[in-house]
């Protein structure tokens, strides 16, 4: 028989496929009423695979009396409430790594995009002005700039090696220096301060929410442009808006937002900004990867073997 798993969010087809070839599936994403829906699962279900923003909180690890495990789809696990995971003794897992490469080439293209402003361009072409008002204003170039990374973890590092090969100088902050061949700057306004660019690159979740707000977009000043990955809850986004309308910030690049995907509508109109829709690792072989780390870790348990990516 094969075990009973409840999934939280609507997931990559592959993925539900795998899932559905070893496990029983439970939808919770299509229940009509969560409460009636997980009540006879309760007795049976040891695992749950969540997606990405919809996470698991305390009140669905206590309804599931018998969960040993959640493993995540995402190599952010801030829509989980690790707290409460550890407390009861299940095991989360994440997957990293495997997307390094397309987070880290997504985070390249929103630099060139937003610095050399080529969709602005693209537009201005399509709209028959190349023609009517001559050629497209210059820009600035990206080779030369300082890119200044705000969390060296995996995904930061792939984006400096990127970043260096286009001729960017690296600086960093991480909560601990790491041994690497960048300039160091103990916190997020100094590294504002040293940088022509910031790549947010940090985790999710309380201990990151709105860090770069008015003290660090100030150091960065109307020259500076900031740029996103990670998540939207790390910067204070109403402040950006405002200081990109007022031009107290030259530009951005995004490709996350608080409460995705019904993003502010003020965004819509931000002639300085390129805005992604949270497309980081979305591509058919990194998105089959992330899945099938998920699926082998929740196979791993049931096997009663460790799991490969274990946060909690
Ligand atoms: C995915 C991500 O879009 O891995 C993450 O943490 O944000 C992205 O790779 C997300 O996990 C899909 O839910």
């Amino acid at each position: 028989m094969k075990p009973d798993i409840i999934v939280t969010g609507k997931i990559f087809p592959v993925t539900q496929e795998k899932l559905d070839a070893a496990f029983a599936c439970h939808k919770l994403y299509e229940a009509a009423e969560r409460g009636a829906f997980l009540k006879p699962l309760a007795p049976r279900v040891r695992a749950l695979a969540t997606f990405g923003p919809a996470g698991a909180d305390a009140a669905l690890m206590d309804a599931l009396p018998r969960l040993e495990i959640i493993s995540n789809f995402g190599v952010g696990v801030d829509a989980i409430d690790l707290a409460a995971a550890k407390k009861r003794g299940v095991i989360v897992t994440n997957t990293p790594d495997v997307l390094n490469d397309c987070v880290a080439d997504t985070a390249m293209a929103l630099v060139l995009a937003t610095l050399r402003r080529f969709p602005q361009s693209e537009g201005y072409l399509r709209s028959g002005y190349w023609a009517t008002r001559g050629a497209y204003p210059l820009t600035t170039s990206v080779g030369g700039k300082t890119l200044g990374i705000l969390g060296l973890g995996r995904i930061g590092e792939a984006i400096a090696r990127r970043a260096a090969a286009f001729g960017m100088k690296i600086r960093y902050h991480n909560r601990t220096k790491k041994s690497v061949p960048y300039a160091y700057d103990p916190d997020a306004v100094v590294l504002a301060k040293h940088s022509d660019a910031l790549m947010i690159c940090t985790p999710g979740g309380a201990g990151t929410s709105r860090l770069v707000g008015a003290k660090v977009l100030d150091a960065l000043g109307p020259q500076g442009y900031v740029f996103n990955i990670a998540r939207g809850s790390v910067i204070d986004e109403p402040v950006l808006l405002r200081y990109l309308k007022e031009g107290k910030i030259a530009g951005a690049g995004l490709d996350v937002f608080d409460n995705e995907p019904k993003i502010d509508p003020e965004w819509f109109a931000l002639e300085n900004a390129v805005l992604f829709p949270h497309v980081g690792s979305a591509t058919v072989e990194t998105r089959t990867a992330m899945g099938d780390l998920q699926v082998e870790n929740l196979r791993l348990h049931f096997a009663g073997k460790p799991v490969k990516t274990r946060v909690v």
